[in-house]
């Protein structure tokens, strides 16, 4: 199982099968899919579906969401990572996405912006990228706090098959000036 960053409190890896449990504990929480479709998984079906296409775009884009890990507990308590975008969205095409989600049990605890930052030290270093976006709910408090912390500029509201979203973006440049220290 091949680890890609250590932090402080997180071991952040490849999503695996022994994840399905985890993966639905959060996922058929709607608190956690309250600015996220609003659609939670009803069936452990959904999440094998769920961990094949992400299991398919670590092989075809090197990169996909990880599995953020918990050292102490070894707990799966989300997943945070980069999404390879080769359509078109928002006028940009190519680009790589960050996006993070955990159980509920698991927010106020600082580990969105931990894993992140480890995330957009990873991209930044080996993926040849001068941005990288994020896209979110604009009533998504907690996940815009997220991105202001890590340096992202809100740039616009779109819309995103009929939703509004907001799209932020964050500089090479920016980060390396700038970059929290958690
Ligand atoms: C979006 C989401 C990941 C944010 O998680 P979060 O836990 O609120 O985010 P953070 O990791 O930044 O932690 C937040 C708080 O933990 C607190 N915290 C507690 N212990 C901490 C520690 N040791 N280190 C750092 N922060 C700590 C911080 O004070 C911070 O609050 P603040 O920003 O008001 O100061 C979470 O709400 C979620 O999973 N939502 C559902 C899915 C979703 O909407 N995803 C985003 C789609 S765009």
């Amino acid at each position: 199982m091949k680890i890609f960053a250590e932090t402080e409190r997180l071991i952040l890896r490849e999503l695996e099968h022994t994840d399905t449990n985890d993966l639905f504990e959060m996922d058929s929480d709607p608190e956690v899919h309250l600015y996220i479709e609003n659609n939670p998984v009803k069936s452990i079906d959904e999440i094998t579906k769920v961990i094949e296409m992400l299991k398919k775009q670590y092989k075809e884009n090197g990169i996909a969401r990880w599995a953020v890990v918990d050292k102490l507990t070894n707990e799966c308590i989300g997943w945070s990572g980069l999404k390879y975008f080769n359509q078109p969205l928002n006028k940009n095409n190519n680009f790589y996405e960050l996006g993070y989600r955990f159980k509920k049990k698991h927010w106020g605890k600082g580990y969105a912006t931990e894993s992140s930052i480890a995330i957009l030290d990873y991209g930044f270093s080996n993926l040849n990228v001068d941005k990288i976006f994020a896209i979110t709910d604009p009533k998504n408090v907690n996940s815009k706090k997220v991105l202001s912390k890590l340096g992202f500029d809100f740039k616009e509201t779109f819309d995103y098959e009929g939703d509004p979203t907001d799209w932020f973006e964050l500089k090479k440049t920016t980060w390396e000036n700038k970059k929290p220290n958690r």
